[in-house]
């Protein structure tokens, strides 16, 4: 059987096996010693990891794009002041969907100029936000870009407006992320988007960048660039009819990560982003296009590896052939592996490298039997009272999280400089009733 301690790529940069007994460190920070001060499940973040991740997007866009570039990161993935204080720091973009987002964002310290708004059905509270505090919005359907038009922009300087394009084309991941494709509800089509570009010239709206994104959780680029390619043909054909070029240009994000052994190495970012700069800059001068900012939007790809979800063993249970383990916590704070089928790992976060004694089922303690956040994985015999340790959990599990069966949903602490912070604390049977004024 395969060494579990492989099982270690999947987790932090930072992430060693030390001490006695051997146990998880994560930016020299004892894991162990997290989970019992602070009880589980936990979420952490590794800013190592993250910063890891943005150093290798930026340095390949420097190296492939001859043109001006920018990483927007997808705050959708996961959202909270720490990450937009970091995310600023770096010089990211900030992708918010909706008002709830913005204002995270802006009470994490956003400038206006980092902050740009994407929605499919955006509320007027949604384009209020937009307004108050984005540089760029970017409008789905010519519907919304009616309204915009009808007075909701008048007398604001800012945002500059994007129109979403829907190529045609999705790229191969799950059916629930792919969004690039015809029938897709995302954006716009060509007529949409041409009778969408007049719209804004005739009014006079700040019309300045195309936008369009084909789905998440992929590895291979290759329909990015006929995506492109799609794109870019639109573009030149507006600018045949109109005159008008975008100055911004995205192709979205959604690179994928390796969440389970069988599934490494990481994809590494820098093929994706030459494959894309290099269709992109082929690409314009086949049609004589002036080179756009190029903006690259992830969210998973920056954050998923720097977290690590940490739970406890509450008990060990057999059933038929199956042995499991069940934990505290599991679809209320990770939908992944029961909406997408998501294949996760795990190590004990003490003596991780016990071999194996055979395949578990790690369940979490909600009343639906697909509440199952790893099949089948092999793993050393744990025992109740033990804590497991989770890695590439950092993206798209505290997001979606929910209080089924009143669940409170965990604490974040982020880890930096050899110190673990508290950023997003436990919620309460008090947060519960919070909004219960009945
Ligand atoms: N830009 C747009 C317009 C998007 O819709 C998304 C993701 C992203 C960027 C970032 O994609 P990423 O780099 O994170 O893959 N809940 C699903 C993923 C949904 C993605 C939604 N849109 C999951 O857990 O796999």
């Amino acid at each position: 059987m395969a060494d579990p301690m492989a099982r270690l790529e999947l987790f932090p940069v930072t992430t060693r096996v030390a001490g006695d007994p051997p146990r998880l460190f994560i930016d020299g920070v004892d894991v162990a010693e997290l989970a019992r001060h602070h009880g589980t499940p936990l979420y952490l973040y590794d800013q190592a990891t993250l910063d890891q991740a943005v150093d290798a997007y930026q340095e390949a866009l420097a190296r492939h794009y001859p043109g001006p570039s920018i990483v927007v990161y997808a705050g959708k993935a996961f959202l909270c002041r720490a990450l937009v204080r970091w995310a600023v720091a770096r010089g990211l973009g900030i992708d918010c969907t909706g008002a709830g987002e913005i204002q995270i964002a802006v009470a994490g310290g956003a400038p206006r100029a980092r902050i740009l708004v994407h929605g499919v059905n955006k509320t007027p509270a949604d384009l209020d936000a937009a307004l108050a505090h984005a540089a760029v919005l970017v409008v789905d359907h010519l519907g919304e870009l009616e309204r915009l038009g009808a007075g909701w922009l008048q007398g604001a300087s800012e945002p500059e407006l994007w129109l979403r394009v829907r190529p045609g084309l999705a790229v191969d991941t799950h059916a629930y992320r792919q969004t690039g494709q015809e029938e897709s509800k995302f954006g716009m089509g060509p007529a949409e988007l041409e009778r969408a570009v007049r719209l804004c010239l005739d009014r006079g709206l700040p019309l300045t960048g195309i936008h369009f994104h084909q789905g998440s959780q992929f590895r291979d680029p290759t329909p990015l660039g006929a995506g492109l390619d799609r794109v870019l043909e639109m573009v030149a054909r507006l600018r045949d009819l109109t005159g008008w070029t975008p100055r911004h240009l995205s192709p979205g994000g959604g690179w994928g990560v390796a969440y389970h052994e069988g599934e490494l190495p990481h994809p590494p970012v820098e093929p994706y982003v030459a494959f894309v700069a290099q269709r992109l800059v082929a690409g314009c001068a086949a049609r004589g296009l002036p080179l756009p900012t190029l903006h690259l939007e992830p969210g998973r790809s920056l954050v998923a590896r720097a977290g690590v979800a940490v739970y406890q063993v509450g008990a060990v249970k057999r059933t038929g052939p199956r042995r499991w383990l069940l934990v505290d916590g599991g679809m209320a704070d990770n939908i992944r592996p029961a909406l997408y089928g998501a294949r996760y790992s795990c190590l004990p976060v003490v003596e991780p490298a016990r071999p194996a004694l055979g395949p578990a089922w790690v369940a979490g303690p909600y009343c639906e039997s697909g509440d199952v956040l790893i099949s089948g994985l092999p793993m050393a015999d744990v025992a109740p009272g033990e804590w497991i340790a989770v890695p590439v959990s950092g993206a798209y599990h505290l997001a979606m999280a929910s209080n089924y069966n009143g669940a409170r949903r965990p604490p974040v602490l982020w880890l930096a400089e050899g110190r673990a912070r508290t950023v997003l604390r436990r919620e309460t049977p008090a947060d519960l009733l919070a909004r219960d004024v009945g």
